[in-house]
């Protein structure tokens, strides 16, 4: 029987004795849906797809869409991506990417609402991603800082002036599909109504209507309060889960802190979202 329960005080909910191929019914998609919205992250346990059951299973949740990067689409199903520290387009040295703090497409008029990974392959220890819950931050802010952001909106490209992370080069079709977009620093979440800050270092460019300076020392401001311990759930794969998560309301990194010559290997489906408002 399906069960679910907080997996920590900060965020996220563990789903048990639930096959997603098998027994969902209308009662436990609206079970799921609500567990969602109200925990932000679902840890799905014990699940076995493959990337076609993965797509139909991620229905459940919404409409699943084509990432940017045809590249790493699956030729299976282009819905589904790969996240391996083995690049499969050919490359040999491996590599951890996604490790600084982002909030999954946010350079994009509408960002995924949701992403889902299902864990292929995992390396004996340390396979983590982190999570932390963008509502818990805004609640927790200073009166003073988060009145500065209320009404501002920031401008969000695919390639930032702040960026620092390693980008994944866009062809030139991509390119015209990614023109910079603005979005509010502070969202409403179009389900629960709840506030959350909507920031994303790498893809952040600027506050719209500052200087450059007065700009970057109020994000520098934002991420130090951001990235604080107490905001943070670590997720710790187990072999077979499936986690899926808000982007609206929370933000996440992958860990590097594996022995990296081990495979680390995701299928990944992002769900169609709305304009950030
Ligand atoms: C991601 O940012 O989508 C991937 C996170 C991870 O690899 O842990």
């Amino acid at each position: 029987m399906m069960q679910i329960s907080p997996i920590d005080a900060v965020i996220g909910a563990e789903v048990t004795g639930l096959d997603l191929v098998q027994d969902v019914d209308v009662r436990s998609i609206e079970k799921l849906n609500l567990a969602l919205l109200e925990r932000q992250l679902l840890c799905i346990r014990d699940q076995d797809l493959d990337p076609n059951s993965f797509a139909v299973a991620a229905q459940i949740f919404g409409v699943p869409q084509e990432q940017l990067l045809a590249d790493y689409r699956l030729d299976e199903n282009p819905k589904v991506t790969v996240i391996s520290n083995y690049n499969r387009m050919g490359g040999s040295k491996p590599h951890v990417r996604a490790t600084h703090w982002h909030t999954d497409d946010s350079y994009l008029a509408k960002p995924a609402k949701m992403t889902m990974l299902f864990a292929k392959a995992l390396p004996s220890e340390g396979a983590v991603t982190e999570f932390i819950n963008t509502i818990a931050v805004l609640d927790a802010m200073p009166a003073e800082l988060r009145q500065g952001i209320e009404d501002r909106r920031a401008v969000h490209k695919y390639l930032s002036r702040r960026n620092v992370a390693k980008v994944a080069i866009r062809t030139a079709e991509e390119e015209a599909m990614t023109p910079d977009v603005s979005h509010p620093l502070v969202r409403t979440h179009p389900e629960t109504g709840r506030a959350a800050l909507y920031i994303n270092p790498n893809r952040i460019d600027r506050v719209e209507g500052m200087s450059d300076k007065a700009s970057d020392e109020l994000l520098d401001e934002l991420y130090g309060f951001a990235f604080q311990e107490r905001f943070q759930y670590h997720h710790v794969w187990q072999p077979s889960d499936l986690v899926i998560w808000d982007n609206r309301c929370t933000m996440h990194r992958a860990s590097a802190d594996f022995d990296i010559s081990q495979r680390r290997e995701f299928y990944r489906i992002l769900l169609r979202g709305d304009v950030p408002k």
